[in-house]
């Protein structure tokens, strides 16, 4: 089955081709320059540029996968969670081109992509599964069963852990998206530099917000020089610090949840599954568990439409064609 994917949830634009599990075309246009200098998307400016892209990004798809338009078994899209106005002309694409081909249309939920990612690099793993889906607006431990049933055993309070990253690298001055600049910059710092707060709930949910606070009067508690010294000679301590803050708590909690659940098998994804960290210390997590740990490719944690392809593939074997009325849903949960 030969499944185009739309994807115009944020800020990225992407399409991909998916070949009974092989991607064939995975295709992101990046609006992170447009962006970075708010520090952050701007929702006015995301969906007119979703405009502007989404037919040109799903041309190159179906030429890097050499494949006619009128090849195609389905169109998969996602139709939330996400901004209303980025959602829609994905959306709206999607259900016209699907029309025009006389082929069904997926709906799929952004997240449920995210976690369907992982069945991307084989082996997929066998349900149930344990998945922690840490992303720019997300933060959630879910049991992921069979037949698209998602026990959601937790989630933030406050901000995800990618906004924290965010939120905090704006501060250093990093710009946005600010995880990947984190990321580099911890390479080369020490950890233990600076204690951040880990906040642990009592039971699987997550708070970061803490986390950013205890950033911002850590600087704004030091004069003008010493703040400038700090960041002149210890940003790369400061972003390890503050990594390792992040880390410590999304690996803590993945352990209790596997001692809790009896999990055999565990997935991280979204798109601080990328950071480098999180994925080193989840591989000791298995070494030392003796579990399964997935953690998708690097091009499937950020956002990408081979997941929402992948999940769409998945719903329409199980008979869940969406009707053409299927409408955004900009505030959708698992
Ligand atoms: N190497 C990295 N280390 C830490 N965080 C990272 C890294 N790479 C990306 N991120 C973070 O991942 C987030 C983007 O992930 P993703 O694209 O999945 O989020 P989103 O689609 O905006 O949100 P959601 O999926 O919750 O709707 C950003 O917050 C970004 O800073
Ligand atoms: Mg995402």
């Amino acid at each position: 089955m030969l499944v185009l994917g739309v994807e115009t949830s944020c800020d990225d634009t992407a399409a991909a081709v998916w070949d009974d599990g092989t991607v064939r075309a995975n295709v992101v246009s990046s609006q992170d320059e447009l962006h970075e200098e708010y520090g952050g998307v701007v929702p006015e400016v995301a969906s007119r540029d979703h405009q502007r892209l989404v037919v040109p990004v799903v041309q190159r798809a179906l030429e890097d996968a050499a494949v006619d338009a009128a090849a195609l078994d389905a169109v998969a899209v996602t139709h939330g969670p996400g901004l209303p106005g980025s959602l829609l002309v994905g959306l709206s694409f999607a259900k016209a081109f699907a029309q025009g081909l006389d082929v069904p249309l997926v709906g799929v939920n952004h997240l449920e992509g995210h976690v369907y990612s992982v069945d991307l690099d084989p082996p997929a793993p066998d349900r149930p599964f344990l998945c922690l889906i840490v992303s720019g607006g997300h933060t959630e431990l879910v049991r992921v069963g069979s037949d698209f049933q998602h026990d959601v055993l937790g989630r933030t309070r406050d901000d995800a852990a990618g906004e924290a990253f965010d939120k905090v690298a704006q501060l250093f001055g990093l710009g946005y998206p600010g995880g990947p600049a984190i990321d580099r910059r911890a390479a080369r710092g020490a950890p233990t530099f600076q204690d951040f707060p880990r906040s642990r709930l009592d039971d699987f949910d997550f708070s970061f917000s803490g986390l950013k606070t205890s950033v911002l009067y850590y600087l704004r508690d030091r004069s003008d020089a010493e703040r400038e010294r700090l960041l002149a000679e210890h940003l790369d301590d400061l972003c390890a610090s503050v990594q390792a803050a992040v880390v410590d708590v999304l690996v803590d909690a993945v352990r209790h949840a596997v001692g809790e659940t009896d999990a055999e098998q565990v997935a991280v994804v979204g798109g601080v599954a990328a950071n480098s960290s999180l994925r080193r210390r989840m591989e000791a997590v298995g070494d030392d568990t003796g579990i399964d740990v997935s953690v998708p490719d690097l091009a499937y944690c950020m956002d990408n439409a081979a997941m929402i392809a992948q999940a769409g593939a998945q719903r329409l074997a199980a008979g869940h064609a969406s009707p053409p009325t299927l409408d955004v849903e900009s505030n959708l949960q698992l």
